[in-house]
C-alpha cells in the first residue's frame, strides 16, 4: 500500500512529526540523509504505519500521487540540498511543504523555482518543539492556496487545539507568509524569554531571594494573568535540582541563537517598525555571550549595593504588572511588524487567525492571546494600540512598570526588554518628542532640511 505522505529529515522535529501523522491513521514514508537514522527510527517505532526508504527514488515511488512531502531539516544549506535531491525524482503536480524555520525570502525563491517545474511549495511555520511536533504543534502555512489545500486535512488532524477546541492551523497568506509569521512568532519568543530572565535577575540580584522562593513567585505568576507556556516551563527550569543545587546555577549564562530573532529585527529595521522589546532581547543574547569581557569589567566597575526601597511583596506585584504590560507590548510589536509586512509583501494575512493559531501548541501560547484575539476579531486591520482595551491596560499597569524599571536602574540591573518596552510606551504617549533637535542638527551639519510646526514646506536654518 502506498503512503499518504512522506517526511524527509528524521531529526528531533521530523521523527516526532512523523509519529504524530502516523498516529492519526496515515501511512508515512520516511527518509533521512544518513540512512542509519531511518533504521533506528523503524526499529524503535516501525509498524505498518511507516515505510523507511533507503534511497530518494524509492521514497518518492512509495507515495500516493500527487505526492505530498514534508521537509523537516535545518534551514539553509540542508534544506536546499534536500530539495535538490528530491525534486529530480518528483513529477508535475507533486507538493512539498517545508516545516523548518526557513528564511521567508528562501521560501519565496523555492516557490518560484519549483513552480517552473510544476511543483507546488508550501512554507509552513511549525512551533512547539519536540513535544508540540509529537502531540500537536501550532502550524503557520503560507504559499499558493492550492499548496495549502493539498495538506489541509493532514495539518488539521495533527495540530494542537486553540482555546475553543479548533485546530491551530490556518492559511496564513501568499508567498513566504507562513515562514514570515513564524519568524515574528520567534521574535516575540525572544522578547518573552528575555523579560522572564530579567524578572528572575531582579529578584535574585536586588532582593537576594532564595532560589526556592523565586520558584514560588514564578509559580504564582503562572497561575495569574501571566499564564503562558514559557512562564510555565520557567517553573520547571527553576525547580530542577542536581542534589541540593538548582540546575540553573550550573548553566552557563551565555544564550545561543539560530537567527530568527535577528531576522525579525532586520525586517523591523528595514520596514521602519519599532520593535525595541524584541530587538533588545536579540542584543541581550549577544551581550550575554561576551562572558570574558563581562567578567573582567565586573571586577573593574563594581557597583554600590543599596537596600531596596520597595518591599519584596510589593515589588513582586509590580513585577507581575510590568511583565503583563510588557507581554502585551511584545505581541503588539510583532503585530505592527506583520501589518507593515502585509502591506509591503501583499501577503493578505488574516490577523485574528494568526492570534488564534498561536493559542495552542506554540512556544508563545499565553492566556493574554484570548483578549488580543477578541480585539482583532472586532477590528482585524486596526492597531491594537488604538483599542480602548489596550489603553485601559496601560493605565492599570504603567506605574508598576515604571517602578520596576526605576528599581532596576538604581540597583544596576540591566533590562533589555522591560526597559525598551517602557520607553516604547513612553514615546508612543508623547505628542512631542525631541526629534526637533535631531532635525536641527541634521540641517546644521548637512543641510538636510526640516519641516516647521507653524507653516507647511521644507526649510533650512541660517545657522
Ligand atoms: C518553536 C521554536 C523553535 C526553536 C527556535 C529556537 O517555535 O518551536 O521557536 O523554532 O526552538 O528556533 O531558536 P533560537 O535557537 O534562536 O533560540
Amino acid at each position: 500500500m502506498a503512503s499518504h505522505i512522506g517526511i524527509m529529515g528524521l531529526g528531533t522535529m521530523g521523527s516526532a512529526l512523523a509519529r504524530n501523522v502516523a498516529s492519526r491513521g496515515y501511512k508515512v514514508s520516511v527518509w533521512n540523509r544518513s540512512h542509519e537514522k531511518v533504521t533506528e527510527f523503524i526499529t524503535k517505532y516501525g509498524d505498518q504505519s511507516f515505510y523507511g526508504a533507503e534511497h530518494i527514488e524509492d521514497f518518492v515511488e512509495s507515495l500516493d500521487a500527487p505526492r505530498k512531502i514534508i521537509l523537516l531539516v535545518p534551514a539553509g544549506a540542508a534544506t536546499e540540498d534536500a530539495l535538490q535531491n528530491v525534486v529530480r525524482a518528483l513529477s508535475e503536480g507533486d507538493c512539498i511543504m517545508d516545516g523548518g524555520n526557513a528564511y521567508f525570502k528562501d521560501t519565496e525563491r523555492f516557490q518560484n523555482q519549483l513552480k517552473e517545474q510544476g511543483i507546488v511549495f508550501l512554507g509552513c511555520g511549525v512551533s512547539g518543539g519536540e513535544e508540540g511536533a509529537l502531540y500537536g504543534p501550532s502550524l503557520m502555512p503560507g504559499g499558493e492556496r492550492q499548496a495549502f489545500e493539498y495538506f489541509e486535512e493532514i495539518l488539521g488532524k495533527i495540530a494542537a487545539e486553540d482555546f475553543s477546541g479548533k485546530a491551530c492551523v490556518a492559511y496564513m497568506g501568499k508567498a513566504g507568509a507562513g515562514h514570515y509569521v513564524k519568524m515574528v512568532h520567534n521574535g516575540i519568543e525572544y522578547a518573552e524569554m528575555q523579560m522572564l530572565a530579567e524578572a528572575y535577575d531582579l529578584l535574585k540580584r536586588i532582593y537576594k531571594l532564595p532560589h526556592d522562593e523565586i520558584t514560588e513567585i514564578f509559580r504564582g505568576f503562572d497561575q495569574g494573568p501571566l499564564d503562558s507556556f514559557l512562564t510555565h516551563i520557567a517553573v520547571d527550569v527553576l525547580e530542577k535540582k542536581e542534589g541540593a543545587t538548582p540546575l540553573l546555577n550550573l548553566i552557563m549564562d551565555k544564550a545561543g541563537q539560530k537567527g530568527t530573532g535577528l531576522w525579525t529585527s532586520q525586517e523591523a529595521l528595514t520596514l521602519g517598525i519599532p520593535t525595541p522589546g524584541i530587538t533588545g532581547a536579540v542584543f541581550a543574547r549577544g551581550l550575554s555571550s561576551l562572558k570574558d569581557l563581562r567578567t573582567e569589567l565586573a571586577l573593574k566597575i563594581p557597583t554600590q549595593e543599596l537596600a531596596p526601597v520597595i518591599t519584596s511583596a510589593d515589588f513582586v506585584k509590580d513585577l507581575e504588572s510590568a511583565l503583563y504590560l510588557s507581554r502585551i507590548l511584545n505581541f503588539v510589536q510583532g503585530l505592527e511588524l506583520l501589518q507593515a509586512a502585509n502591506t509591503e509583501h501583499h501577503y493578505e494575512l488574516n490577523f485574528p487567525e494568526i492570534l488564534r493559531v498561536w493559542q495552542g501548541g506554540c512556544i508563545i501560547r499565553a492566556t493574554a492571546l484570548k483578549d488580543l484575539h477578541e480585539i482583532l476579531k472586532q477590528a482585524p486591520n486596526e492597531s491594537i494600540l488604538k483599542s480602548t482595551w489596550f489603553q485601559k491596560k496601560v493605565q492599570e499597569h504603567f506605574q508598576s512598570h515604571r517602578r520596576v524599571v526605576a528599581t532596576a536602574a538604581s540597583h544596576g540591573v540591566p533590562l533589555f526588554t522591560l526597559n525598551a518596552n517602557l520607553s516604547y510606551l513612553e514615546a508612543l504617549r508623547s505628542s512631542v518628542l525631541p526629534a526637533n533637535l535631531i532635525q536641527g542638527l541634521r540641517d546644521r551639519f548637512g543641510a538636510h532640511g526640516f519641516e516647521r510646526v507653524d507653516e507647511p514646506g521644507n526649510f533650512h536654518g541660517q545657522w
